[in-house]
């Protein structure tokens, strides 16, 4: 079949790209190609064919501005960490938290499914930057894809486009991230949602910088420069050039004195992460104003100085729908009031969508996001729990004046947080950078209904990256390690919260939401060296009059009941690490074996 390429020439005279374009063309051999330019046009183009093909709904102009609506086959709705592999040369590289092929091997086994696998269909080619374009801390890469729901959703969620292939020059460096749905139409007629979940591969080569996918059209599986580059290869990167690819939102404080502090925030899924980096401070404390540069990844350098900056990588929120409410979190809301794309979200009778969460009374009839009528009565959730909004970062209102700063912005702390119902204070400040790097290894969150798996029972997530990190988790503790030393004087000061907690009647103790920002102004007031605390085997923790408690009744005696310590428990917990940590055999850092043994210490009085 006659290829036309749609753009001629290519815009580009970078030679290693152009070949491997037409590599990826003679092997996948669609019909078309179209190197993707950024613009409002084609974007416009490529929206109007997903409603023309039936693959898209438009929502209604005036409820939901130049927005879409896309319903995904039932059996592709999430990230699939099974399928997810680090190819790296050596099995050991990969460590033992990730899934490991053999490159060659799962080079073959990509080819083999990639052949043909684009007939009948065009073929994208994404230029696009993670991070402001141009910036030093930015990396480039270029997505092939044949679905376009990828690049709709790139061009909210990254910078693409001829700009990026500007910067690329003839000979920059980009990292190849090759996608396919998986569904070449051989004859046969195109489905709404493409895909193969029988065949689904997510895969990374980590010494080419190299990412491979096949099966999948949803979120992590397809948009390849979050989870794939921005965390997996990014953390690869990073530790080979001195710097971090964190799973960790950031946000900014300005307090009434006019000064302003950012901080960065790693917390496993479910626990409230968007939330948190668009925190509404409460109405007493409003004098005080959150921002947002981030809510899902950071990438941290040292700035020239030493101090960390960090720049958010992305360009948009790919956000859980279900939950998300005009009380839960307003600024989410209204980032997605319009230019946004609906995955698996209802539909609403006025050409709107609608989640669980949204509204306290559901509207009398919906289409629910499997295509059905759906009733409040009917017994079956009207959008799947993982639905998402893609939305344009630049909607927020809370959105930082420097969030596209190509030097990012200072940070000062590091905040972990897990969901830990019964043993864990509100806050503490780990006693310094190799403590809080422990206390990050060792993070862990309580198992929520929401997945598979006993309620309650503790999940490891070490720094929120037990899915992300691109490499071996012991070398990974290590880098934190090392970049310690690196940021020197500067390092950021590291905290836990536990906005969890309940209480022996099983009622949650914190009210969590805009009040958290009280704990903020404690762990900001810690780094500006104003605020008090008091010596724990933990670190150090707030007394109830280290607090901001305007305009919110929290006696004495229930703040002693949330700051509490179970040493027993927490002791238990430590040891729990002992066969995750021991197998890692040489790559656990000596320097964190000694923070455990310190910590068991404190926790059983041991002198
Ligand atoms: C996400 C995730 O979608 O962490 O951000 O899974
Ligand atoms: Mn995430």
């Amino acid at each position: 079949m006659p290829t036309i390429m749609e753009t001629n020439p290519p815009p580009t005279r970078h030679k290693d790209l152009l070949s491997w374009v037409e590599d990826v063309r003679a092997l996948c051999q669609p019909d078309k190609v179209v190197w993707c330019d950024g613009s409002q046009e084609e974007d416009r183009r490529l929206r109007q064919l997903m409603v023309d093909s039936g693959s898209a709904i438009r929502l209604d102009e005036k409820k939901r501005p130049n927005s879409l609506l896309v319903r995904s086959d039932p059996r592709d709705v999430a990230r699939v960490e099974r399928r997810t592999f680090i190819c790296s040369r050596s099995k050991d590289d990969a460590g033992p938290t990730n899934n490991w092929e053999d490159p060659a091997a799962m080079k073959q086994k990509m080819a083999g499914l990639y052949r043909g696998c684009m007939r009948g269909r065009t073929m994208y080619v994404i230029p696009f930057s993670m991070g402001p374009v141009g910036s030093k801390i930015a990396r480039i890469g270029v997505e092939i894809t044949d679905s376009p729901y990828v690049v709709v959703n790139m061009r909210i969620m990254t910078r693409i486009g001829q700009r990026v292939l500007d910067v690329l020059g003839a000979d920059g460096f980009y990292v190849k991230c090759l996608h396919s749905v998986g569904y070449p139409l051989d004859g046969r007629p195109d489905v709404a949602w493409p895909c193969d979940p029988d065949n689904t591969f997510i895969t990374h080569f980590p010494e080419e910088r190299l990412i491979m996918s096949y099966g999948s059209g949803y979120g992590g599986n397809a948009l390849l420069g979050k989870k794939c580059l921005a965390l997996r290869i990014a953390s690869v990167i990073g530790r080979d050039e001195g710097w971090m690819a964190e799973h960790m939102l950031i946000l900014g404080l300005e307090t009434p004195d006019g000064k302003k502090s950012y901080v960065t925030a790693a917390f496993p899924s479910a626990c409230g992460k968007t939330n948190f980096a668009m925190l509404v401070p409460p109405k007493a404390l409003d004098s005080c104003k959150v921002t947002t540069v981030g809510d899902d990844i950071a990438w941290i350098q040292p700035g020239p100085d030493g101090k960390p900056r960090a720049i958010n990588p992305e360009a948009g929120w790919f956000g859980v729908a279900p939950g998300t409410s005009c009380k839960t979190n307003p600024n989410a809301m209204e980032s997605c009031r319009r230019d946004s794309i609906f995955t698996n979200c209802a539909l609403t009778d006025d050409g709107d969508v609608w989640w669980e969460g949204m509204t306290d009374e559901p509207p009398e009839h919906l289409v629910s996001w499997l295509g059905e009528d759906w009733t409040p009565g009917c017994g079956k959730p009207s959008s799947h729990p993982n639905a998402r909004f893609t939305a344009p970062a630049g909607n927020c209102p809370c959105i930082d004046p420097e969030w596209e700063n190509p030097d990012g912005v200072p940070i000062d702390a590091f905040i972990f947080g897990g969901r830990r119902m019964s043993d864990i204070p509100l806050v503490f400040e780990t006693r310094d950078w190799n403590h809080g790097t422990f206390v990050g290894a060792t993070l862990s969150s309580e198992q929520t209904a929401a997945a598979e798996g006993q309620v309650g029972a503790l999940r490891r997530d070490p720094m929120a990256m037990l899915p992300f990190c691109g490499y071996h988790i012991g070398d990974y503790f290590r880098h934190w390690i090392d970049m310690g030393a690196k940021f020197g004087a500067h390092k950021p000061r590291i905290f836990h919260v536990n906005w969890f907690r309940k209480d022996r009647n099983g009622k949650f103790m914190w009210p969590g939401f805009g009040e958290n920002l009280r704990v903020l102004l404690w762990i900001v007031g810690r780094c500006r060296g104003n605020a008090g605390g008091t010596d724990s085997p933990l670190g150090t923790v707030p007394r109830h009059g280290d607090l901001h408690w305007e305009g919110l009744a929290f006696p004495e005696t229930r703040f002693a009941e949330l700051m509490s310590e179970d040493r027993e428990r927490l002791a238990e917990q430590v040891h729990s690490n002992d066969d995750f940590f021991n197998g890692m055999g040489d790559r656990f850092p000596s320097e964190l074996k000694a923070e455990e043994e310190t910590i068991l210490r404190k926790l059983t009085g041991a002198p």
